[in-house]
């Protein structure tokens, strides 16, 4: 595989944190650019982050002293780089006119920001369960006139703890999924120490996350439709998702409890054996980042935990537990991601893999 050049937009913010740590040592991109807003720009990536950086290892020495670049110089940052990861705090129509600007400037996006998810050329990805879904790629760019950069998105952190965990049953015909989600503070980028109101908390609103948690689900498991420049995503039409997302006293790792009902008669035994079995293109294609198990499920009904699994397979896996019968619905269980790793800058570089394994990312020579 090439060697790709990398820019992290949004560095100096924790999911931009996150990604440059989990590619200090990546086999294939590195990172050779990272910008933020026009406040950080001109100074060290150490002196812009300040004592902002979230962990308990140091800025890796590959970027602690590289100048910030300003998002907004897509000209410089395009003779740096061959894609850029996307991670920024902005409103979003700004973060769209931004992302397309990129992509029109022939330097793909692969983004965490929500700004594009709803838009059927544009793919939004989780390796294990749509890499199908990049076909519409080509769609994308006829319409932004490009023709090699495109902008692919992650969807949000909330749903990628139980997503996972129904996607393996899904022809057993999920109608109705009742989920309420226990989220950590890193998804709002914060940490105890920049958020303290949190310790000892649990706050029952997380602004747009239970709209986002029963509407992206369903784009993930759409299909793929001709429109009228090419291949487009169709949302699935069930099933239907009632969504609660709580923020509680975790540093990281968003857990779900989820309870659901099928169409089609389905037995515990069934379950299990479709969660134990699963693997995907991802873990054929032997993508770098990709788990092995992509699943794990545990029989001790005190697992998963948050803080002892969310680091099951460096935080790029899903644990399940506590799968039972259901009063209501048919059956209930539990699941955990990580969201900043999983959830977000972890799940981009494994869209990167996918993207470069499957020749939408060139290295420039
Ligand atoms: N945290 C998570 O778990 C998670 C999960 C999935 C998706 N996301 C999404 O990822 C994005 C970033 O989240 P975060 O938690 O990393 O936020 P964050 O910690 O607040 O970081 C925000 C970043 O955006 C940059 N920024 C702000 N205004 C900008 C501008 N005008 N131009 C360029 N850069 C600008 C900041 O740069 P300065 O330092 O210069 O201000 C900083 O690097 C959001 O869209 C969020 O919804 C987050």
């Amino acid at each position: 595989m090439d060697q790709f050049r990398v820019g992290i937009i949004g560095a100096t913010g924790m999911v931009g944190q996150r990604f440059i740590s989990l590619l200090k040592d990546h086999p294939w991109f590195k990172v050779n650019c990272v910008a933020a807003s026009a406040r950080s720009a001109g100074k060290t990536y150490r002196e812009a982050v300040g004592d902002r950086w979230a962990f308990d290892w140091p800025i890796p020495e590959n970027v602690a002293e590289m100048t910030v670049m300003d998002a907004s110089d897509i000209d410089s940052i395009g003779q740096k780089v061959d894609f850029v990861f996307c991670a920024v705090d902005m409103k979003k129509d700004e973060i769209r006119a931004l992302e397309e600007n990129y992509a029109k400037h022939e330097i793909p996006v692969i983004s965490n920001n929500s700004a594009c998810r709803g838009l059927n050329d544009v793919p939004m990805v989780v390796p294990e369960i749509n890499a199908a879904h990049l076909e519409v790629i080509d769609t994308q760019r006829k319409r932004l006139g490009s023709r090699y950069g495109f902008i692919a998105v992650k969807p949000n952190c909330s749903i990628q703890s139980y997503v996972p965990a129904l996607t393996p049953l899904l022809d057993f015909a999920p109608e109705k999924v009742s989920v309420c989600t226990y989220q950590a503070i890193s998804g709002a980028g914060k940490t105890f120490r920049t958020w303290p109101e949190m310790v000892d908390n649990v706050i029952p609103y997380i602004g747009g996350e239970d709209e986002k948690s029963e509407q992206e689900p369903l784009k993930l498991w759409g299909h793929l439709e001709d429109g009228e420049n090419g291949k487009v995503i169709v949302n699935a039409a069930s099933p239907v998702i009632s969504a609660q997302c709580l923020r509680v006293a975790c540093s990281d790792g968003h857990m779900a409890a989820v309870s659901v009902s099928f169409g089609k008669k389905v037995t515990k035994e069934q379950i299990l054996e479709r969660w134990n079995s699963y693997e995907t293109e991802a873990q054929r294609l032997e993508l770098p980042s990709a788990p092995k198990p992509f699943l794990q499920y545990f029989d001790d009904p005190s697992r998963p935990q948050t803080k002892l699994d969310r680091d099951f397979q460096n935080g790029f896996g899903v644990s399940i537990g506590r799968l039972r019968e259901d009063k209501i619905f048919d059956w209930r269980f539990v699941c955990l991601s990580h969201n900043t790793i999983r959830g977000a800058a972890g799940g981009g570089i494994l869209t990167a893999e996918l993207l470069a394994r499957k020749g939408y990312l060139k290295a420039k020579k």
